[in-house]
């Protein structure tokens, strides 16, 4: 490009014209939306670690003026995210829940009402009952999968959006994207889907008429336990520019360095889901067989309720799983107690597998009785399967339902 070191990048020009309806999705997981570097070459997108931009003149700037609207490497990871879930416009957050704060308050006002999934991510819960709530926001959350409730929440008030999550966290408990966009839209409700446990390259919401999609890049998108992250996606031009202005508004943008990992740890989300997905259908299999599981839900296998459905509208099973051991609350935590290489962490979606317990973890600030109707028993165990070797985990499973340690 014939430029001098030093010399001001001109970001329309080094903007990868990559064809994004031509390439398959590990090609754009590679590529979509890096920046080739004019200045030195460098193939990576940089981390632009600043906090303004030079201005030629008042009003003549190169589309970045302050950090908290727009970052070059943040527009790079928004760009390859838009593309990999198959639409033209992405906005990413902080962290996950910064995301999903930026949709409500982009989207609802006081006396607006929401129909959400009754399972949840807990914080969703929280931030749509306890922080939204005293600002006049209901929220109502229902079984999803059931037609007839999600038409009678509907019916009862007028919705702005309907907010699920597929497979549901952390009861792996299925909605219909499809069906219950069509239920939304002939309410004049847009539906919102968190995709964050299968990722685009196991799920694509838009194909089946998802208005916006969102995600904890914190999970399988940067996949390696280093960052958090969120990101709303949308095909829909007036929806994104609210999404923006909202960002800027609130400051809850992600910052260069986290944005940068994840531009790394999305190249390789196609392998991973894949792999995470073998690896955990042969855990589910050894764990369904184990005689001190009582209750084992994995969508991959046949035994799971929503088998035919995950058949329809997901590529595999995904990378968790959720078990009831013999013995309840205690012999669940004395399982998770016993684990070695199976971390016991508050998070999902890494390399390295990861174990927690719903009720006392991710899920503690959700009412007990809500929990209970969202089919959250007190000792369901969800494990996040990494990429060990699954035979490695098995082994350490072994060991810790072994019945003389807890039973
Ligand atoms: C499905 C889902 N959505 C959203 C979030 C919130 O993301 P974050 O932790 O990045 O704020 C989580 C966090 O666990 C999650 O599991």
């Amino acid at each position: 490009m014939g430029t001098t070191a030093g010399q001001v990048i001109d970001f329309e020009d080094a903007v990868s014209n990559l064809n994004i309806d031509s390439h398959s999705f590990d090609t754009l997981a590679l590529h979509a939306g890096a920046v080739a570097d004019p200045t030195t070459g460098a193939l990576l997108t940089p981390i632009y670690q600043t906090t303004t931009y030079r201005q030629e003149a008042v009003g003549k700037d190169k589309g970045y003026t302050y950090s908290r609207s727009a970052n070059p490497t943040v527009s790079a990871l928004e760009r390859r995210l838009a593309a990999l879930e198959g639409a033209e416009y992405c906005t990413c957050y902080g962290t996950g829940l910064a995301a999903t704060t930026a949709l409500c308050l982009a989207l609802l006002q006081a006396g607006d009402h929401v129909v959400a999934s009754q399972a949840v991510y807990g914080g969703t819960v929280r931030l749509l009952q306890q922080v939204l709530g005293p600002f006049g926001v209901t929220a109502e959350f229902v079984d999803t999968a059931d037609e007839f409730a999600l038409r009678r929440a509907l019916a009862e008030k007028t919705t702005k959006f309907v907010f699920i999550e597929t497979p549901a966290n952390p009861t792996l408990k299925l909605t219909d994207i499809a069906k219950t966009a069509r239920i939304a839209h002939e309410s004049g409700a847009l539906l919102v889907v968190d995709n964050t446990l299968l990722t685009p390259a196991l799920q694509r919401p838009f194909d089946l008429h998802a208005d916006v999609v969102l995600h904890s890049t914190t999970k399988f998108i940067e996949g390696h336990n280093a960052t958090v992250g969120g990101c709303l996606i949308t095909r829909d031009q007036a929806l994104h520019d609210r999404f923006s202005f909202t960002r800027n508004a609130i400051g809850a943008i992600q910052s260069p360095f986290p944005a940068w990992l994840t531009l790394q740890g999305v190249k390789t989300v196609g392998l991973r889901m894949a792999q995470h997905s073998n690896n955990a259908l042969v855990i589910a299999r050894f764990l369904e067989a184990h005689p001190r599981v009582t209750r084992l839900l994995y969508p991959g296998l046949e035994s799971f309720p929503q088998f035919e459905l995950a058949r329809k509208q997901q590529t595999s099973g995904g990378a968790l799983i959720a078990f009831e051991v013999e013995g309840g609350v205690d012999a669940g935590i004395r399982l998770m107690n016993s684990v070695r290489l199976c971390a016991l962490a508050e998070n999902l979606g890494s390399a390295e597998t990861l174990i927690t317990h719903a009720a006392s973890m991710t899920h503690a600030d959700v009412p007990a009785p809500q929990r209970q109707a969202a089919g959250i028993t007190d000792g369901l165990v969800r494990l996040s399967v990494g990429l060990e070797d699954p035979l490695d985990v098995i082994s350490d499973l072994n060991q810790a339902l072994d019945d003389r340690r807890a039973a």
